[in-house]
């Protein structure tokens, strides 16, 4: 009898949750949704079972047969959730809870139709990862515990559903003025995969195998924008091998979706904020995507073996660029992805825990720990090995990795124990152990360049004395460029810098949200006056948190704009997603 997971409440001895069989009615007044879930057991089992939940009203819990069942509820912990205990009579195959969820379930975005690109019609979206499955469902709330479902959505008839399995028929609600769409996942998915949205969706066909769903005012930019998901299908398949899901379909969200992308297997999730117009940002696109592999065949088991997923999937993310666009366009992205962890080495600290790929988090909420270390440090531990071993060999090990340990969930430690195996001796020469469970960046890093990236950083370092980016160089530039080039850039190279840069270049005025972030971030910082209303205006009109993150930081760090910092969050808060709140709520805090 033991919990395995620092996050979940679940104890998998007392029996497995395989399949859930879900009628969930949507309640767009009292953004509320009834819930009815039956779970069915593994095996049969007796006694206490332990579930998630957050912010849910239990109404009745039932065994196979229709009886009552005890259960009870135990107060909130302010990370966890609230336990819920049901008492199993001997030789139980399933129960069944009726439920409803909270207004302020951590999982959901209820949005008014002003926050949609349409605005005449309310939206409804899933967000589980890391824990927030809870508060939509009762489950077993860990990476571990992988189940089927099946699913019944009742929503307005004018609004669509989707979700992350295979659509089966819409058909008439059980209400007039209603419609019922029916889903199946053949798959065992982790909890933290459970997603689906609602609203006024419309899709067309990519490819085969791919299809975009958004606002119909949205379709005609999102089809552009990723027309190349199939070359990028097939680039991913000769990396990993086969892709098992059967499809790869994508929504383009409304602008509060908090994350780039989610993962969501059959049915990745994308912020808006990806439509810059040029195709430069498609590398959240290709990051999901290897996610099909790296974290959905192959999982954390916790939160603290999350480098597994994400150091991995950006290892993958870049290998797939590569393929496509070559080395130079690999090595800018390895840049970008550089400065990210040091300003996340930074603002940790050199020594704090959270610098460790291998992390510990009993007690710490993964929402407030969440930073760009899993991801880089864990992408330059993998080419590493990718390095020392010799692509080939290194191929081969991890399609024999993936193909190990697909559908199920792994530790660090199994990982270790795999790589010795087939690759003996691959980790002491790395040292391994000093990347996974030691803080900060190992000396043996492997180090990107190009020479597109050096002459970019060079301009950039070069700016106290005098270097700037003048035509006809900068005509040329991507708008990955102009990322590199932010980035580089002095911190301190004051208000009349920032003038200079924005008379040349029109920074304000930038259409990619990368750009326009970086820019902003920059300008806040060194006093550029003209930028203020801008990055107001901005953080009012995404939701992604990778930019509301530090433009608040900038707005709040500067004496000058503090106020307007905490009046545009006022006036935005109540827009925000229920996580992007929380975060922001602990700048302003600072
Ligand atoms: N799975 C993550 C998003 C996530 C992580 C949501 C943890 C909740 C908790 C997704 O695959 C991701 O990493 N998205 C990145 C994009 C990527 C290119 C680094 C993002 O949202 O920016
Ligand atoms: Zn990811």
């Amino acid at each position: 009898m033991s919990r395995r997971d620092p996050h979940s409440y679940a104890d998998l001895d007392q029996g497995r949750v395989s399949h859930l069989d879900l009628d969930l009615d949507l309640d767009f007044a009292t953004s509320r949704i009834t819930g009815r879930a039956r779970l069915d057991l593994a095996a049969p089992a007796g006694g206490p079972l332990d579930l998630d939940t957050r912010d849910l009203e239990i109404r009745a819990v039932t065994g196979a047969d229709g009886q009552a069942l005890p259960f009870k509820l135990d107060p909130r912990d302010s990370i966890l959730g609230a336990k819920l205990r049901v008492e199993l009579p001997p030789g139980s195959a399933s129960l069944t809870i009726a439920f409803v969820t909270s207004p302020e379930a951590s999982a959901l975005q209820w949005l008014e139709p002003a926050m949609t690109a349409g605005g005449r019609h309310p939206y409804l979206f899933s967000q589980c990862q890391a824990i927030h499955a809870r508060s939509v469902i009762p489950c077993q709330d860990s990476p571990q515990a992988r189940f089927t479902f099946d699913a019944r959505v009742t929503v307005p008839e004018a609004l669509t559903v989707v979700m992350a399995a295979a659509p089966g028929a819409a058909t008439a609600g059980p209400r007039p003025g209603t419609r019922t769409f029916a889903f199946t996942m053949p798959q065992a998915v982790p909890p933290y995969l459970f997603a689906f949205a609602a609203g006024n969706l419309v899709s067309r066909d990519l490819g085969p195998r791919s299809r975009v769903y958004t606002e119909p005012e949205l379709l005609e930019a999102s089809a552009w924008e990723f027309a190349d998901v199939d070359r990028m299908l097939l680039a991913a398949e000769e990396i990993f091998g086969p892709y098992l899901w059967d499809r790869f379909d994508f929504v383009v969200m409304p602008p509060s979706f908090p994350y780039g992308g989610m993962e969501n297997p059959r049915l990745t999730f994308l912020t808006p904020t990806l439509l810059a117009g040029d195709r430069s940002l498609v590398n959240v696109l290709a990051h999901e995507l290897a996610h099909s592999w790296t974290g959905n065949l192959v999982t954390n088991a916790t939160i603290d073996d999350f480098w597994l997923n994400e150091g991995f999937t950006v290892w993958a993310e870049r290998r797939i660029l590569e393929k496509l666009e070559g080395n130079e366009a690999k090595a800018l992205s390895a840049a970008i992805g550089r400065k990210g962890l040091q300003d996340a080495l930074d603002n940790f600290g050199a020594g704090s825990p959270f610098t460790r790929l291998k992390t510990d988090s009993w007690g710490a909420d993964p929402d407030e720990f969440y930073s760009m270390v899993p991801y880089e440090k864990g992408f330059l531990l993998v080419a590493l090995m990718e390095q020392t071993a010799g692509r080939a060999r290194f191929d081969a090990f991890v399609k024999k990795y993936i193909e190990r340990f697909s559908f199920t969930s792994i530790t660090t430690e199994q990982f270790e124990e795999f790589l010795e195996a087939e690759l003996p001796g691959l980790a002491a020469e790395v040292g391994a152990e000093g990347w996974i469970r030691g803080e900060g960046l190992p000396q043996n890093a492997p180090v990107f360049t190009s020479a597109q990236l050096v002459q970019l950083q060079g301009l950039a370092t070069g700016w106290p004395q005098g270097a700037r980016p003048e035509a006809p160089a900068t005509e040329a530039w991507t708008a990955i460029d102009w990322q590199i080039y932010l980035q580089a850039l002095p911190r301190d190279i004051g208000a009349e810098g920032c003038a200079w840069l924005d008379e040349h270049h029109a920074l304000t005025r930038a259409g990619n949200s990368e750009i326009l972030c970086n820019w902003l971030a920059l300008a806040v910082g060194n006093g550029h006056e003209p930028a203020y209303a801008r990055a107001a205006e901005f953080v009012g009109q995404v939701g992604r948190m990778k930019y509301l993150k530090p433009l608040y930081t900038a707005l709040h760090g500067n004496k000058a704009t503090r106020k307007l910092a905490a009046e545009t969050f006022s006036k935005h808060a109540p827009g925000y997603h229920p996580i992007a709140r929380g975060g922001i709520e602990r700048i302003l805090a600072g």
